[in-house]
């Protein structure tokens, strides 16, 4: 993807659980990236602690081993693997005892006075508290100083507070960077453009003119190897209170006064304050089966876990925002895990036409429709309704306008963590989530579980590989409408 490379000021992250899954997935790939196209400044370093015991070769040899997975072999080069591999290093640092903190100090006293330092929490929640008060007590932390947290940020709202006062006691507001990384995804910020740089759809952009929004984030894979840390979240947690109600914020909010953080964060808060309180019967909830997967035949989830659990694998919801602009407009939102295609759109479905001119002969107009698809194949589809061309009178046709950014844009799409990464070293907060945003979406996700358990909302079953358990479809057809399932 063509764009201009702006250098950051040096810099030195420190990433904790640095020799975890998402250290190799996602973040040394995503550093290599930025290093590869000539991003990084002289002196930006970047150190692995965790527990294991590693000397500078040896992660450095990890790391190597991670990027040979994880990036694609056009984008390595011999001269790029050196020059990141040489700004790696390594401290063993037990978190919950003072072992290996004076490495660390020693390490980051470089003698490079107002250096930028960012500390990557890429560990469990439960060991955010520590890290953050060990931080403080070898003198770690100083105004340039940030901290970069991964979800879950709590199970409810009581232990995101709980979680957000351990954070808060040594950090400033400013300083926390709270990563939701589907923020950082190409399309997610392209539907900000999208309204607010066209004038075209901010005058239809509410309840006047839109019928009702869908998003929907499948996946085909299963919960593997992480059973035992989804088996605490399941879908709600793990998808629906973080990206499918950020996103839904992007949509529903209002035009910003700027693009500055805080302009931004002020006007999701408030989508997320107008939500209203969603009854049981408009929701669903559900776990898959054993059936099908792009490998082929997959076990059920309770037969990945190795136990009994009633977790919700997959969940949908049908959502209001109580407001002027939104009145009225169903936001029907669904997620989950072995579905029949890895698929994330959003899609804004405008009103009939109120009156049709044509006749029998050329089919009736079909409502316009707007399609973000945010992954794969990303593409932004305006349907409309022409002529079919040709003799033989006047008939309609529902065709797209279609931008799919593969057939217009050339190069590596940069994965969501480069961006992310690097607005931590910019100090630009915007794609992260502020406090008063994560503890605002938990108030709205507590009562659905509250009402699932008053209930006895039961756990409905899918088959791997479809859409869903029936009662989801029946959710969004009772209304009249139906799940655009990646059709158009
Ligand atoms: C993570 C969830 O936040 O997002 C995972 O914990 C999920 O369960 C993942 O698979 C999906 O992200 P992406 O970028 O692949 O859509």
């Amino acid at each position: 993807m063509t764009s201009k490379i702006i250098p950051v000021e040096p810099f030195d992250y420190v990433i904790f659980g640095g020799t975890g899954d998402l250290a190799q997935r996602k973040l040394l790939p995503a550093l290599y990236h930025r290093d590869h196209d000539g991003q990084l400044p002289e002196g930006a370093r970047f150190i692995g602690a965790s527990r294991g015991e590693y000397s500078q070769e040896a992660y450095q040899k990890f790391a190597h081993d991670a990027l040979r997975k994880h990036v694609a072999e056009d984008q390595r080069s011999d001269d790029s693997l050196k020059r990141f591999l040489a700004r790696l290093d390594y401290v063993r640092i037990d978190v919950q005892s003072d072992k290996g903190w004076d490495v660390l100090k020693a390490k980051l006293d470089d003698g490079m006075e107002g250096k930028i330092r960012a500390h990557y929490l890429a560990v469990g929640p439960a060991l955010f508290g520590p890290i953050t008060s060990q931080l403080e007590k070898f003198d770690l932390i100083d105004d340039r100083t940030r901290l970069v947290i991964e979800k879950p940020f709590g199970r409810d709202l009581p232990t995101a507070e709980k979680l957000n006062n351990e954070v808060g006691l040594h950090f400033r507001e400013d300083q926390v960077f709270r990563i939701d990384h589907y923020l950082g995804k190409e399309t997610v910020q392209n539907l900000l453009a999208l309204r607010f740089a066209n004038a075209l759809f901010e005058p239809l952009w509410n309840c006047s003119h839109i019928d009702h929004v869908q998003i929907t984030v499948a996946e085909t894979v299963g919960v593997g190897s992480r059973a035992g840390y989804y088996d605490q979240s399941g879908a709600m947690r793990d998808m629906v209170q973080n990206h499918l109600m950020q996103l839904l914020c992007l949509v529903a909010m209002e035009a910003p006064a700027t693009g500055d953080a805080d302009s931004i964060r002020d006007e999701k808060l408030k989508v997320l304050k107008s939500l209203k309180p969603i009854p049981a019967e408009n929701t669903v909830r559900a776990q898959y089966m054993a059936g099908a997967g792009p490998e082929g035949k997959v076990d059920g989830y309770l037969d990945e876990l190795g136990d009994e659990s009633d977790t919700a694998t997959f969940v949908a919801l049908k959502a209001e925002v109580e407001n002027w602009r939104w009145s009225g407009v169903p936001f029907y939102l669904r997620t989950g895990k072995r579905m029949a295609m890895r698929m994330s759109e959003i899609v804004i479905q405008f009103k009939p036409v109120p009156h049709s001119i044509f006749g029998e002969g050329a089919g009736s107009p079909i409502s316009n429709r707007l399609v973000l698809r945010l992954q794969p194949d990303e593409s932004v589809k305006q349907w409309i309704m022409i002529k079919d061309p040709g003799p033989g009178g006047m008939r309609l046709k529902h065709v797209p306008l279609d931008m799919s950014f593969a057939d217009n844009f050339d190069g590596h799409n940069p994965d969501a963590y480069e961006r992310l990464l690097l607005d931590v070293v910019r100090g630009n907060q915007t794609l992260f989530m502020r406090r008063d945003e994560v503890e605002a979406a938990w108030k709205w996700i507590d009562p659905i579980f509250e009402t699932w358990n008053e209930t006895n909302q039961p756990v409905r079953s899918y088959t791997a590989g479809t859409w869903g358990p029936s009662q989801a479809i029946a959710l969004i057809e009772r209304d009249g409408r139906t799940w655009n399932d990646g059709d158009e």
